[in-house]
Parts: structure tokens; C-alpha cells; sequence
């Protein structure tokens, strides 16, 4: 167990960067998540903590020390990959204790710490069988006790239940998180789930291009996305273009004006981003709402106790609301008519309008 820290990391292929200036510091038993789209680099951080991918530029730091210039075996990192890697030949046991050997470990230690990475991961009854006689879901729990038998100062997890069932990818999900906490280990996991990311980190770092977007807890990325790239990632938000005509009022192409919080935005061409869970939709004006539009209904997707809507506020204006489905409550259909609202809190603003001010993230 250690804190983990990344100053301006960097990885250059060419003139291509994989990575670029990655900072980030894990606190001593956090559970952070590397979330972002395919080939933003998360891989490709994770292997430089774990020291398999040399950086171009920066540093990495494992409790007190400098270990950006150590090989991956010295510096007491456990890697799970999304392959789980095992080799097929051995058994369960002897897949756990081929890193101890191949680093001399006594025997009786070898044998001890086996079959306590086993039990952790309730696998301790198993350890004379095969891979391929093992379930996914299990196999997956070797490959994390062979990186648990190390005792890492640091557990790094690149998208370890993404070969899993939906299913099963749950229960590891769970199982894994209870691990983390119960041995308070530093851990590091890629994923582009965002379910997962959501549900198991105790803060998120958002990645694009190489590069951080936002480092925060849920509710941050949530209620405050730093850039329209976030709010587009993290959650769904509807998009309104348009410009900020003071620092509190946002006025859309369409000519909608709306009630903002103060924004550090400069006055000019702007997007506002607004989450779907914040519209309310009703059949009558709302009286005390903020901002209240009304629209028409475009679409109506019934998603079991959710309703989804698209509602036009105006040729270039769409909003996306969700909407709980409530036995005695208003069932919206295409073409009707209703009132919109939302909260002067409940939309993000952001520099630039683009050219898209019809578009939505759905
Ligand atoms: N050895 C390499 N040589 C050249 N380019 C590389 C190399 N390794 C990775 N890249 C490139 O760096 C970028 C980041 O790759 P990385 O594997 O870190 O992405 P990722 O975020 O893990 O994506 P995914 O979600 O698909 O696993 C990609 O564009 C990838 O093609
Ligand atoms: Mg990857």
C-alpha cells in the first residue's frame, strides 16, 4: 500500500503521443478509475506505472520513491490484464506462484502466500486445477490473486471484466471493490464502461487524446463537467448552441434565453449542457420553475421505469429529458405539446458554439 504519483507523464510514438502530460495523484488505498474512449492513452499509462511502456518525459512515484527508472519487476506493482493470461499448462496454484519463483522466494513462502491469494479471492478450494477447467469469471479471480500474491504496493487493472457476461462482470465487479477496501490497496483500473467506472472508484479521471480532461468524484463530473467533452462522456447531456450575452444568460441560435449560473465563459459564442435527468416535462406550465419552455414532442423511447423524450423548443433547440414512468402519471406521445423546465443550477456552459446546434448526445 502506497500513495502513487504521476508528474507530466508522457509517451511519444513518432510525433504521435499516446499519452501527454499525465498527472495524477492517488492517495494511499484510493480505488482510481481511468475512464475514456479507445485509444486515449489509459493502456498506455497504466503500463508505464507498472513499468512495461518506457515514458517519454515525466515521472512516476510509488510511495517515497522515484521508480520511473525501475524495471517492472522492482518496483512491487500487480498487473491484471483484460486477457487474463494465464498459462494453460500450469494449475491454478502453480499459475499464482510462477512470479514468486521466477523472483526466488522461499518455498514455504511461496507455498503460504499461494494459498492466501487463493482464499482471498475464494478460491482456495481449487488450486490443483486447470485454467480451462475454470469459468471466466473464476479465472479472472486467479489472474488477480497471482497479482495479490506479490502484496503490490499499487493493483493496476486494465479493464479486467470486460471478458466477462454482463451478469458475472457484476459479481467480480463487487468482489473486487470489497477486495480493494478491505485490504486498502492503492488501485488503478482502466475501463471504458462508464457503469463501471461509476460505481466502483472513489474518484475518476477522464481521459481524451492522451490526455487528463478532468480529474473528480462522480457528483464532480456530474454536476460540473469541466469541458463539453466530459459532459458528452460522462452521462448523457443535450447540447444547445448558441452565445453568453451576459455572465448568468445563455441565449440560444434559436433565440431561447436561458437562466444560468454565473460562468467564467467569456460573452460570446457558447454551448449549453444540459443532463437529461434535470428536465422536467408536464403537461401544464410549471409555475415556479427558472427557466420554463414549451415544445413539442418528437420521440418517446420507454426504457421500462424511465421514459426518454426528445422535446423541440425551437427549430435549432432540442432537448433530451428523462422522465420517471409512473403508473397515474403524464405519458407524453409524438406531437403533443407540453412545458419544459430546469433548474438555474442544472446546466454547464461552455466556450464555443460549433456548428451543431441540433445535435444531441444520445
Ligand atoms: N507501441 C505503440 N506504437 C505506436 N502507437 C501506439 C503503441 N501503443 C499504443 N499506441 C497508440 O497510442 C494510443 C493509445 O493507446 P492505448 O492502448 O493506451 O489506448 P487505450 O485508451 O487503452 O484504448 P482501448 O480502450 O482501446 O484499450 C493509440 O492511438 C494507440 O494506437
Ligand atoms: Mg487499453
Amino acid at each position: 500500500m502506497a500513495r502513487l504519483e504521476l508528474n507530466q507523464l508522457s509517451k511519444r510514438y513518432g510525433d504521435f503521443f499516446a499519452a501527454r502530460d499525465v498527472t495524477l495523484d492517488v492517495a494511499d488505498g484510493e480505488f482510481l478509475v481511468l475512464l475514456g474512449p479507445s485509444g486515449c492513452g489509459k493502456t498506455t499509462t497504466l503500463r508505464m506505472i507498472a513499468g512495461f511502456v518506457e515514458p517519454t518525459s515525466g515521472a512516476v512515484r510509488i510511495g517515497d520513491n522515484d521508480v520511473t527508472q525501475l524495471p517492472a519487476w522492482k518496483r512491487n506493482t500487480g498487473l491484471v490484464f483484460q486477457s487474463y493470461a494465464l498459462f494453460p499448462h500450469l494449475t491454478v496454484a502453480q499459475n499464482v506462484a510462477f512470479g514468486l519463483e521466477m523472483r526466488k522466494a522461499p518455498r514455504s513462502e511461496i507455498t503460504q502466500r499461494v494459498g492466501e491469494a487463493l482464499e482471498l479471492v475464494r478460491l482456495g478450494h481449487l488450486g490443483d486445477r486447470l485454467p480451462r477447467q475454470l469459468s471466466g469469471g473464476q479465472q479472472q479471480r486467479v489472474a488477480l490473486a497471482r497479482a495479490l500474491a506479490f502484496q503490490p504496493d499499487v493493483l493496476l487493472l486494465d479493464e479486467p471484466l470486460s471478458n466477462l457476461d454482463a451478469k458475472l462482470r457484476q459479481e467480480v465487479r463487487v468482489e473486487i471493490r470489497k477486495l480493494q477496501q478491505s485490504l486498502n490497496l492503492t488501485t488503478v483500473m482502466v475501463t471504458h464502461d462508464q457503469e463501471e467506472a461509476l460505481t466502483m472508484a472513489d474518484r475518476l479521471v477522464v481521459m481524451s487524446e492522451g490526455a487528463v480532461r478532468q480529474v473528480g468524484s462522480q457528483r464532480d463530473l456530474y454536476e460540473r463537467p469541466a469541458d463539453r467533452f466530459v459532459a458528452g462522456f460522462v452521462g448523457r447531456s443535450s447540447f444547445l448552441s448558441g452565445s453568453l450575452e451576459t455572465p448568468e444568460r445563455f441565449r440560444s441560435a434559436g433565440g431561447i434565453a436561458v437562466a444560468c449560473r454565473p460562468s467564467t465563459v467569456a460573452i460570446g459564442p457558447a454551448t449549453l449542457a444540459l443532463r437529461p435527468e434535470r428536465v422536467t416535462v408536464t403537461p401544464e406550465a410549471i409555475s415556479d420553475v427558472e427557466n420554463g419552455f414549451v415544445g413539442e414532442v418528437e420521440f418517446v423511447s420507454y426504457l421500462g421505469g424511465l421514459i426518454d423524450l426528445h422535446v423541440r423548443l425551437s427549430p435549432s433547440d432540442l432537448v433530451i429529458a428523462q422522465i420517471p414512468n409512473r403508473e397515474d402519471g403524464f405519458m407524453p406521445r409524438t406531437g403533443d405539446k407540453v412545458h419544459v423546465g430546469w433548474t438555474v443550477a442544472s446546466a454547464s456552459v461552455f466556450p464555443g458554439s460549433g456548428d451543431d446546434a441540433d445535435s444531441a448526445d444520445l
